[in-house]
């Protein structure tokens, strides 16, 4: 499969010629058009990760994968949606994803409840890949290392609202994935880092740092 990075915490996983987009906060891409999505996912309601859910899902059809309160928000505003609550694998034609905790807050822009905010975990082609979606360092990534073996992991490094780099590269040690995908960090002031210092902390701990330059691609 092949992931590619839209900024922030925004991905399109292209799997057997489908697309799955995550968190689309497309305001660092501005020449992505999302085109032939299978499905979207949203890991909370922030306007940084419901970004243009809702309008690709209203004009082209492709369901919203969310927890459920924002799942109704979503469908209340012309979105398809799939709800869904945390702790159950969910079939689809290219694979299944799970929706798991996040410690974080979810509101949506317009400030209603949006429900517990999630990670998600891929099974994708025999790959697990886990996006924390935003969350601080937890335990319950101990559990999902245990559980879910992710290959792959994506972090939001940026810290203030979220883990920063040295919480990361615990967080990579507790999931025990072997590739860690930055992400959340210098979209705005408050979350710039240098990313030179994740790639070497992650390296220290004999992993694979893989940062991917915003609409750039890699292979997994
Ligand atoms: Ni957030
Ligand atoms: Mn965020």
């Amino acid at each position: 499969m092949e992931i590619h990075y839209l900024g922030h915490s925004a991905f399109e996983f292209i799997t057997n010629g489908k697309k799955i987009l995550i968190d689309p906060f497309l305001v660092q891409v501005p020449n992505y058009k999302p085109q032939n999505i299978s499905n979207i996912f949203v890991t909370h309601g922030h306007g940084d990760h419901l970004g243009s859910a809702i309008d690709i899902s209203a004009k082209t059809g492709t369901p919203i994968t969310a927890v459920f309160e924002l799942a109704n928000y979503c469908a209340k505003r012309g979105a398809k949606t799939i709800d869904m609550g945390l702790g159950a694998w969910k079939e689809y034609d290219w694979g299944k994803a799970i929706l798991v905790p996040a410690f974080h807050s979810s509101s949506t822009p317009d400030g209603q409840y949006a429900g517990n905010p999630c990670g998600i975990v891929f099974e994708i082609e025999g790959k697990t890949i886990y996006h924390a979606g935003d969350t601080c360092l937890n335990a319950e990534m101990k559990t999902i290392g245990e559980i879910y073996e992710p290959d792959l992991a994506m972090l939001p490094i940026g810290g203030k609202y979220t883990m920063d780099i040295e919480h990361a590269v615990t967080a990579s040690e507790w999931l025990n994935s072997a590739v860690v995908v930055p992400m959340h960090y210098n979209t705005f002031d408050a979350i710039k880092v240098d990313i030179n210092d994740f790639t070497r902390q992650i390296r220290e701990i004999g992993k694979v740092p893989a940062v991917i330059d915003i609409d750039g691609r890699m292979e997994a």
